[in-house]
């Protein structure tokens, strides 16, 4: 095991940070002291639309599941440090990465937990493993499928690495933080993984491939890598998404992050880069996924409320990025303005992609076995 800060040694009760608005104005409450499994979310939310048979009538009722709810935990200051805006972002090789890690980033990544635990029809996974000994969780943020996977799988030992120690002491002995730039850092294990699990990592790296590279050098054979991430697309079936600000939103969001040095939105490249570095039986699940709860159907539904309280809440994380796109800071607040009317609007029947996609290592292909590990994308190039 490698000899860095435990998360959960550094992690205690203490302040509780604000949320935001979300359908109809309510406000979303933040996440409780010891902050549910995703079972429990949903089960929140399912026992809230049973209240809410027609949720289009009463949409607060959607939001009110998260009640009477508070972040239990703080960032330890030693890691962590406080912009202008008054967001707090990481303290550990600032600047590596462009969104906060305080509450209310850390209750949008737990909305995403949720939205994902939907789509994959309540597993962690869609890659075919069976009983993995070694799981590595990279870009864990607040930790949660981190500590989901080590209780289901309770003869593993789950490593969650992050650049923020922001992660809920794990309610298992077998699941560990640490601090890690995955991309710049070497990893150190003692054993070869036989999962590797990313989930909404587009805006983290500059290059991915490295980070494709040094899973596929630490896999044991045969073992699977996963991504589970958005495409920054939207679509809808009657074509009133086009010219919308939502569109333009994320246009912006392609360009900043092509400035920043990396371009977030690549996720369409993902098989190619896995098949580069030596990955095989590439498999892919996409998702159409409503932009807010304006569906009927109950799962349709409950993946809208997920979405949209994400959306909703990367507005303003999201500044920088559109900073970086040209816009005056007036504009930026014009447009996130213009993007939250639209997506609290229910008559907007938009949808975004969520893509899945896992490969594995080959089994004739040795832990350690591999090529460069340094991979170094040119800004504005594909
Ligand atoms: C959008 S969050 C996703 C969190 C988590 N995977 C989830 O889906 O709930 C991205 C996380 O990746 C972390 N991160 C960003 N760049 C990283 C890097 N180079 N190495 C390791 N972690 C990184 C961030 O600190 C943040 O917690």
């Amino acid at each position: 095991m490698p000899d860095r800060p435990h998360a959960s040694q550094t992690l205690q009760g203490g302040n509780s940070q604000t949320g935001d608005t979300n359908w109809s104005g309510t406000h979303i409450p933040t996440a409780p002291a010891n902050f549910p499994s995703q079972y429990e979310v949903l089960s929140q939310a399912s026992a809230s639309l049973t209240d809410a048979s027609n949720l289009e009538a009463d949409p607060k009722l959607y939001v009110a599941s998260f009640g009477e709810r508070e972040r239990g935990w703080t960032i330890p200051d030693m890691y962590s440090t406080v912009d202008e805006n008054g967001r707090t972002y990481q303290g550990f090789m600032p600047g590596e990465y462009s969104l906060p890690n305080d509450g209310e980033e850390q209750d949008r990544q737990d909305f995403q937990h949720a939205l994902y635990n939907i789509i994959l029809d309540g597993k962690l996974a869609s890659a075919p493993i069976r009983s993995p000994k070694h799981i590595l969780d990279i870009g864990t943020g607040t930790g949660i499928w981190a500590i989901d996977a080590a209780e289901l799988w309770p003869s593993a030992q789950v490593i969650g690495t992050d650049l923020s120690l922001i992660q809920a002491a794990p309610r298992t002995s077998n699941c560990h933080f640490f601090l890690e730039n995955s991309e710049t850092q070497d990893w150190v294990y003692s054993s070869p993984f036989d999962y590797i699990h990313l989930r909404s990592v587009g805006p983290c790296f500059t290059d991915i491939r490295t980070v494709f590279q040094k899973a596929y050098n630490h896999l044991a054979p045969g073992g699977w890598i996963e991504l589970q991430d958005g495409a920054w697309e939207l679509y809808s079936l009657n074509n009133t998404s086009r010219g919308s600000a939502f569109e333009r939103w994320l246009a912006l969001i392609k360009v900043g992050s092509l400035n920043q040095g990396r371009d977030m939105t690549k996720i369409r490249s993902h098989r190619d880069y896995l098949k580069q570095v030596g990955f095989v039986n590439i498999g892919e699940k996409e998702t159409p996924v409503p932009t807010s709860p304006w569906a009927k159907d109950r799962k349709s539904k409950k993946m809208g409320y997920f979405l949209g309280s994400s959306m909703l809440s990367a507005l303003e994380p999201y500044r920088k990025t559109i900073g970086s796109a040209g816009l005056s800071p007036e504009e930026i607040d014009e447009l996130a303005a213009a993007v939250k009317q639209e997506l609290l609007d229910l008559r907007n029947h938009w949808f975004m992609p969520a893509c899945v996609i896992y490969a594995q290592k080959p089994f004739n292909q040795e832990y350690g076995s591999g090529g460069q590990t340094h991979f170094k994308q040119e800004p504005g190039k594909p």
